[in-house]
């Protein structure tokens, strides 16, 4: 039967079969568990084990991954999804990083619009490459997959504005069915503007669609208009209370109690009966809820207080909740922060306490942050590092906030990128796997510009005078792979006193392990070899960022922390934190004067157990409170030996961890690592 559809390049293959939609599903893993209780501290947290509490999800992946692998636990057990794609512009990826004043002025803050990273930058292209018709793929993956995460009675609202607004409704038709299409509506964002040669866009708009036919709807009220209050809230009570008179009889004869006279009055006369029994008046009566005008015939009425009026129920267009201006308490400086107001109502509405709402494209986390204070269970994932990172302290920032935690897809993305790219098909061999390995770390020594060498087991390249390691997909770099690293070297260019002291070893790693850093980097020195560590950036996994020849590795950021124990408590302080240049603006690093304005927020996990990072206790700035504590204390209950994991997340996003072991409640406890030492790098101003 014919039908109607909107068509796009990419929507059927040359033989006319619909391309499928791509579902690359890939394990999720947790980095970071926030406010998680002590006694519920569990290695590997995951929500497929039926005795794990439930636990709110951040996650920092592509929606492209991300709803695919939602789908094994998720498939028909969504209540509410709300997105705010990003539509046609690549300011969805900049943020406005803001530098903190030094400690000894903190008016003295400025700010900067730190651009979108490669792989940003790529995920714009993937959405809007192509123009609209990658933008409809896109889309058009994107509802199939929420669609079926959608519970029966659950609804879907996508805000978008006049730009895409008409094709996202076509293709959001033919996924949910026209029918299954209850609203258009419009959000007047902002007052009149005077700027245009047309028309002045000032609206966005939001469509609500559900997946059945029975769907959560709780009508909600907006607050009456004083133009309205004005005209009918004409009355006062002593006491000063406002209200308005309506009548206190209803259309129709009865002939039960509420059709009889009542002091004097037949309702029966007019052809109606009263809102309430004779004695119900009565009692109203006496609580003065009866108005007795003096004028006409004196049909008494109901009083309706001004303090007691619901509001209207709300209609498609609203007009009373602005935009994120310059001044709000909510800003956050993510240029496309909705209002919280917004979400608001949208999550009242279309979800009750305790059902879950899912946003992929969660952003500064708006919706996360009022599904979570509504009482809701909540999953948000974004793209972009900083979007997860506003996330976070937004979401820190609620009283009370319940245990979270943060996940990515760390080493299974890169996984599937390395068997996709290198050596693929085919059955695998220990040969197959060795030409994979070779090709991977060629591939990643030509993007370092180094040369590859053979004959070595961890030395795998050099540039000029430096030897290259390339960290493996699979795991950190750790204590053990630099050690081995540097028996190797010892051995290429002659070990002890006669190596070359400005020789050295670049060390690339997706990851490192922890203490990577600080220890590694003392045993390389004693062993006189000079170690510098760079993070393969994600980018490499970009085929286009590749080809455009713009891979940066830079290197890791360097973190001072000393915990001194006094009894049962110690105390944890940061002594020191560089930032590698590279990737900040020249003017920004004039700007900082001070070490600790780089940072923009710390955590310290208080038992570390070699699991994921448990977020204990933490600090942060704040638009109200930029000022940022650099030490805090913590008391045992019991004595011993622990490890204290410090994380610090600067400005950028970007996070930087330290390991201290402390012992304390012992007589011989003493300051155990980091004596005060700084890093390496000088500190800069
Ligand atoms: C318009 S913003 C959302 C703003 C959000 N509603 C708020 O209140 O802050 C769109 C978001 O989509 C994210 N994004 C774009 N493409 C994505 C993708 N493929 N996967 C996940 N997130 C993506 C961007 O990082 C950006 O944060």
């Amino acid at each position: 039967m014919p039908r109607t559809e909107l068509i796009w390049d990419g929507k059927y293959d040359p033989q006319g079969n619909r391309v499928p939609v791509p579902r690359v599903e890939l394990p999720f893993q947790t980095v970071e568990t926030v406010n998680e209780p002590a006694a519920d501290r569990r290695n590997l947290w995951s929500a497929l084990d039926a005795e794990m509490p439930w636990r709110n999800r951040l996650i920092w992946g592509d929606k492209k991954y991300v709803l695919p692998s939602l789908l094994p636990e998720f498939a028909g057990k969504v209540d509410l999804i709300y997105i705010d794609p990003p539509f046609d512009t690549g300011a969805d990826f900049s943020f406005t990083a803001t530098i903190p004043g030094p400690p000894d002025d903190e008016d003295d803050a400025a700010a900067f619009t730190k651009l979108p990273s490669v792989i940003e930058l790529k995920a714009y292209r993937d959405t809007w490459g192509k123009g609209l018709d990658s933008y409809l793929s896109w889309f058009y993956e994107t509802a199939v997959l929420l669609h079926e995460l959608l519970a029966e009675t659950g609804s879907l609202y996508v805000h978008l504005d006049w730009h895409v607004g008409h094709y996202a409704k076509i293709v959001l038709d033919e996924v949910f069915g026209a029918e299954r299409c209850h609203n258009e509506v419009i959000w007047k964002r902002t007052g009149a503007r005077s700027n245009s040669t047309t028309f002045n866009h000032i609206h966005d708009v939001g469509l609500l669609y559900s997946k059945g036919d029975q769907f959560t709807f709780n009508v909600q009220f907006a607050p009456l208009d004083t133009v309205y209050t004005d005209k009918y809230y004409i009355y006062k009570e002593a006491d000063g209370r406002r209200y308005a008179t309506v009548i206190a009889m209803q259309p129709g004869i009865r002939n039960g109690p509420c059709g009889r006279p009542w002091r004097g009055f037949d309702p029966a006369e007019k052809g109606s009966h009263w809102k309430y029994t004779p004695t119900e008046l009565d009692r109203l009566d006496g609580e003065g809820r009866i108005y007795w005008p003096k004028k006409n015939d004196g049909l008494p009425r109901m009083k309706a207080y001004l303090s007691e009026a619901k509001g209207v129920t709300l209609q498609s267009i609203w007009s009373d909740i602005p935009a994120v201006n310059s001044q709000a308490q909510e800003r956050t400086d993510y240029p496309t922060q909705k209002p919280a107001a917004l979400l608001e109502r949208i999550i009242r509405s279309s979800s009750n306490e305790g059902d879950l709402v899912l946003d992929c494209v969660v952003g500064s986390g708006t919706t996360a942050v009022v599904a979570e204070k509504l009482g809701r269970r909540w999953v948000a994932a974004d793209l972009g590092r900083f979007a997860v990172h506003t996330t976070r302290k937004r979401l820190l920032a609620v009283p009370g906030v319940k245990p979270f935690v943060v996940q990515n897809f760390g080493r299974y993305e890169r996984q599937r990128w390395l068997t996709g790219r290198f050596a693929p098909g085919g059955p695998e061999s220990d040969q197959a796997a060795d030409l994979r390995h070779r090709e991977y770390t060629d591939f990643m020594l030509g993007l370092y510009h180094a040369q590859p060498v053979r004959g070595y087991s961890y030395l795998h390249g050099k540039k000029g005078e430096r030897f290259v390691h390339v960290g493996g997909v699979d795991g950190p770099v750790t204590t053990g792979d630099v050690k081995d690293l540097a028996i190797e070297f010892r051995k290429a260019v002659g070990g002890g006193k006669d190596a070359p002291g400005t020789n050295g070893i670049d060390v690339l790693g997706w990851d490192f392990a922890f203490e990577q850093h600080e220890v590694a980097a003392q045993s390389a020195a004693a062993a006189n070899i000079h170690l510098r560590f760079k993070r393969i950036p994600r980018d490499v996994m970009d085929k286009r960022a590749v080809a455009a020849g713009d891979i940066q590795f830079f290197e890791l950021a360097a973190l001072g922390a000393t915990a001194t124990p006094k009894g049962l408590t110690v105390a944890v302080e940061l002594t020191d934190f560089v930032i590698p240049p590279d990737d900040v603006p020249q003017e920004v690093q004039q700007a900082v004067r001070h070490w600790s304005q780089w940072i923009d927020f710390w955590a310290v996990d208080w038992s570390y157990a070699g699991d994921s990072f448990h977020n204990e206790w933490q600090a942060f700035r704040t638009r109200k409170g930029p000022k940022l504590p650099l030490s805090t204390t913590h008391t045992y209950p019991e004595p011993g030996e622990y490890k204290i994991l410090v994380k610090v997340i600067d400005i950028l996003g970007n996070d930087t961890t330290k390991t201290l072991t402390v012992k304390v409640g012992t007589p011989d406890a003493a300051p155990k690592e980091e004596a005060k030492r700084r890093p390496a790098r000088p500190v800069r101003g």
